[in-house]
Order: structure tokens, then sequence, then C-alpha cells
């Protein structure tokens, strides 16, 4: 039985995941326990291969059920191939995006129904789930301008989305949050980097045995 800790972070486009990744995993790493960093779509050749299926500008045609499918399957393999062999090695596993980003974009934003994309994904999951789950909430306005400002690298497809799915995405999160009180925590991401980080932290000690 796995041993470790998997930590998943959620929320919509420029709600700060990355800098607070970076952040907790160093503290972490800094109680001596293993860290595995890693992110949803990709974070192995496989499933960054589908990722560029997924997000390819070109592929506006692409049927709500298939992305929802590929997502599925990307995250199978991750999870086979990365995150569970991790655990079971004890360390803490810290995810950008699982199975709730599905729920909320797939689910939710996209209306394909939060019940049904969680079928595809109990199965492509064998139930799996995190032990603790991040939700840095923040008004999709305020995320997308941090994008602009910042600069964004690369625009993928879901960025050609309207405000209106961006808002619909932050519903989802809500609706999704309040299905699993146990392991969701949700952060008000308009907090600095700083504050978001301490927040976190807090959480992370208060809910995880033996930290
Ligand atoms: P990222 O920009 O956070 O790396 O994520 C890539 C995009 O994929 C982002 O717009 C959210 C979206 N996404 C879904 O729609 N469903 C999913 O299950 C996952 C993991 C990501």
């Amino acid at each position: 039985m796995a041993s470790g800790w998997f930590i998943t972070l959620e929320g919509g486009e420029g709600a700060g995941k990355s800098t607070l990744i970076r952040e907790l995993s160093a503290r972490l790493a800094a109680t001596g326990r293993e860290v595995t960093t890693t992110r949803e779509p990709g974070g192995i050749p496989i499933a960054e291969a589908i990722r560029e299926i997924i997000l390819h500008v070109d592929h506006t045609s692409m049927d709500p059920w298939t992305e929802a499918l590929l997502y599925a399957a990307a995250r199978r393999q991750h999870l086979a191939e990365k995150v569970v062999p991790a655990l079971e090695r004890g360390a803490a596993v810290i995810c950008d995006r699982f199975v709730d980003s599905s729920l909320a974009y797939q689910g939710h934003a996209r209306g394909l129904g939060i019940e049904s994309v969680w079928n595809i994904n109990r199965f492509a999951t064998e139930s799996r789930m995190p032990d603790l789950t991040l939700f840095l909430d923040l008004d999709p306005e305020i995320g997308l301008a941090r994008l602009e400002s910042g600069g964004r690298s690369k625009v993928d497809r879901l960025d050609l989305e309207s405000l209106e799915f961006h808002r619909k995405v932050r519903e989802g999160y809500r609706i999704v949050a309040g299905m699993f009180p146990e392991r969701f925590v949700t952060l008000d991401a308009s907090a600095s980097p700083e504050e978001l980080a301490e927040e976190a932290w807090r959480y992370l000690s208060k809910r995880l045995p033996g930290l």
C-alpha cells in the first residue's frame, strides 16, 4: 500500500499554481521527504504527446467527449507510470491538475455533466484520489490578466475560450469542492504568493499525518 502523499493543485488559468508548487515542493523537501512534482495532462512522454494533441490550436473541431477521454487516457498512463510508483516509494507527489480539472472543465464548463465525466475518470483511475486538493480560487478576469501581463509563452486551444467559459470553470470547481469536502481546501488566490504559500502550508501541516 502506498505510504506517500498525493497532493493536487487545481484552479483556472493564471491562479498561481506553478509558483505555489515550487514553494511547497521546497518546503516538503526540506523535511527530508522525497518530492515528485508533475503535471497533467503530461508529466511523462506518452501523456505529453496526448497533451500536444488535446491542446493543439488546429484541433478546434475536437468532439468534447474525445477531449474528455484523451484527458482520462493521459491521466491513466501518468498515474500508472509515475504517480503510483512514487507514492509507493513514500514520496510526496505534487501534481498540477488531476481529475477535478476534468470535472470542472469538461463536466461543468463544456456541459458534459460532472457525473458522466466522473464515471469515465473513475474507470481511468480505479478511483485513486488525492489525499489533499488545494483549489486556488480566483476571478478569471484577474487570472487571464495575470497571464497577459506575464507575457505567456504559448497560446493553446483552451486559451482561445471565452471569459464566460472560464467563469463556468470557476463555478464548476466550486461545485466539485462541495462534492469532496474531505479532501478539498479552497484558497483565496488573489492573495500574494507569500500569503498563499503560508496558507497552503498551514493546511498541509494540518491534513498530512506525520508532516
Ligand atoms: P495547464 O495550462 O494548466 O497546463 O493546463 C492545460 C489546459 O488543459 C488548461 O486550460 C486546463 C485544461 N484541462 C482540462 O480541460 N481538463 C483536464 O482534465 C486537465 C488536466 C486540464
